[in-house]
């Protein structure tokens, strides 16, 4: 991954590839931190950028040669998205450093001159400038992104500003792990080997695994898994993440939602709207890189974390509209569509990962397709109970993730009856977002419990955006850190 390194040079005798400003919006668009520069360049950069003409706006980076006085062969001027007297926020300084790595891939050093006026505000640009330093190179040799990352700093050997960085780089390299995964295509990622990818990411880190494989889940009861998993060649598996730490002040168990690749199954899906279901794990994806990341972080809480993993296919052996499955613990279910599979393999690892008591139980999931029609792709869905929804709401909030709270209407839960079982995965069509965390309420105790569902958000069919790439975006692992960090604060 794209190195960073805090350094506390003065501009003149920086020498790498290219020298970051960031600049703001208005009547009259200007360059911040110009009065860092040598005397010499700053009415040069101040007209380069009048002649070229610069907006300020998010996403807009203008590559100037940098003008007498620099070490540099290259200016970059970034647009923040903001005017010169609004607040550089945390997610503005991520937004407009990601926009400059992302659109700099190939160059080799990228030093960014920021305002910045704390710790935090440093490792927010080392984190936006890392995310943006992406390049999916599964199969093909895509553009290298940013060999490196230079921030500078008031002083670079502040012990705060040092560990905020390294933060920063930690969480920068979980969230490219997820997005590699998601990116992954199914006929390579799928529950066997996403099992193995597991097993391999945790060698050496303090994450214990255990995995249940097909003949494990049966022996177990593991209805929901088995019976989204049997249309496939391919067998479910559910995966046991645990961080305990010495000192734990809490326990927090995460769920994710891993269809390798989500058809539908016999309830088929149209070809157009199968494209992107190889992202049916993003949820699962999240879980895993948030567990090593706060083991690797050594996060104060114990985290255990459950991939529900499976693949969702139509064949002789699949699962049937209306067949009845039996979640683990005893629950039946009518399978009415089996395209509403996500809360069939959820619910099985919900009960599981209750069986331990944890203070929490947080589940993730690209679960419908009515959170994009509610909220846009985005915008993350957060249910669940008051604490808990509030929790992830304020831990988003402090992350510079998009969540909105949704409610759970106690009147939609009849719409799931049926004659037949103890409950359908199916239910009234509008509100549909809503009915599946219904649904997967029933299946949590009564547990403090929340249910992110980031359809949308986990994967970005438009055209990159800041720190965001096209394909696997990363979405819910800064929020889930930052929720097991206040959890360790003892905080909420
Ligand atoms: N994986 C899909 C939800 C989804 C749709 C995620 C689009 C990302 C983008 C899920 O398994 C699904 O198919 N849900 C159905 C449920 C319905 C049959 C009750 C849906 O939302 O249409
Ligand atoms: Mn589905
Ligand atoms: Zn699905």
């Amino acid at each position: 991954m794209t190195t960073v390194e805090l350094i506390s040079t003065p501009l003149a005798k920086i020498r790498s590839d290219a020298l970051v400003l960031a600049t703001t919006t208005g009547d009259q668009p200007g360059v911040l931190g110009l009065a860092d520069l040598p005397k010499q360049a700053r009415a040069a950069v101040e007209s380069a950028a009048s002649v070229v003409g610069i907006s300020g706006k998010l996403d807009e980076v203008v590559k100037l040669p940098a003008p007498a006085g620099l070490g540099v062969p290259l200016l970059v001027l970034t647009g923040t998205g903001v005017g010169r007297d609004a607040p550089l926020t945390a997610e503005v300084l991520r937004r407009a450093a990601g926009s400059a790595t992302r659109q700099l891939a190939g160059t080799g050093t990228v030093t960014f001159a920021f305002p910045l006026i704390s710790a935090d505000d440093a490792a927010a640009v080392a984190e936006g400038a890392l995310l943006g330093a992406y390049a999916y190179t599964g199969y093909s040799g895509s553009p290298t992104p940013v060999a490196a990352v230079e921030v500078v700093a008031a002083d670079a050997k502040d012990k705060a500003t040092r560990a905020a960085v390294a933060r920063a780089a930690v969480v920068a390299t979980a969230v490219h792990g997820v997005r590699d995964l998601v990116n992954a295509a199914p006929n390579d990622l799928y529950p066997a080997s996403f099992a193995d990818n597991a097993k391999e990411l945790t060698k050496g880190t303090k994450v214990a695994v255990t995995v249940l494989d097909d003949d494990a889940l049966r022996a177990g009861g593991y209805g929901g898994l088995i019976g989204v998993g049997q249309g496939s060649t391919r067998g479910p598996r559910l995966v046991k993440l645990e961080w305990k730490p010495r000192k734990a002040t809490a326990h927090i168990a995460l769920v994710g939602k891993g269809i390798t690749f989500d058809s539908g199954g016999l309830s088929i899906k149209p070809a157009k709207s199968m494209e992107t279901m190889k992202s049916d794990m993003a949820g699962a994806a999240a879980v895993l890189h948030t567990v090593v990341a706060a083991a690797e972080l050594g996060i104060g809480v114990r985290v255990t974390g459950w991939l529900a993993l499976a693949e969702n296919m139509p064949s002789a052996t699949a699962q049937r509209p209306s067949d009845v499955i039996t979640i683990r613990g005893g629950r039946t279910v009518e399978v009415l569509n089996t395209d509403a599979e996500g809360r069939l393999v959820l619910a099985d690892a919900l009960v599981a990962a209750g069986e331990e008591n944890p203070d929490a139980l947080i589940d993730i999931a690209t679960l419908t397709g009515a959170q994009m029609v509610a909220l846009g792709n985005q915008v993350s869905a957060v249910m669940g109970t008051d604490d808990t929804r509030s929790s992830v709401l304020a831990a988003a909030e402090a992350a510079g993730e998009q969540f909105w709270p949704m409610p759970l209407p106690e009147e939609l839960r009849p719409s799931m009856k049926t004659p037949v079982a103890d409950i359908a995965n199916m239910g009234e069509r509008y509100g549909g977002m809503l009915v599946a965390g219904l649904f997967l309420q029933e299946f949590t105790a009564g547990k403090p419990w929340a249910h992110l569902d980031i359809a949308g958000p986990s994967f970005n069919e438009g055209a990159p955006r800041h720190y965001v790439p096209k394909g696997g975006t990363g979405v819910g692992v800064r929020t889930m850190l930052r929720l097991l960090e206040d959890a360790a604060a003892g905080g909420r």
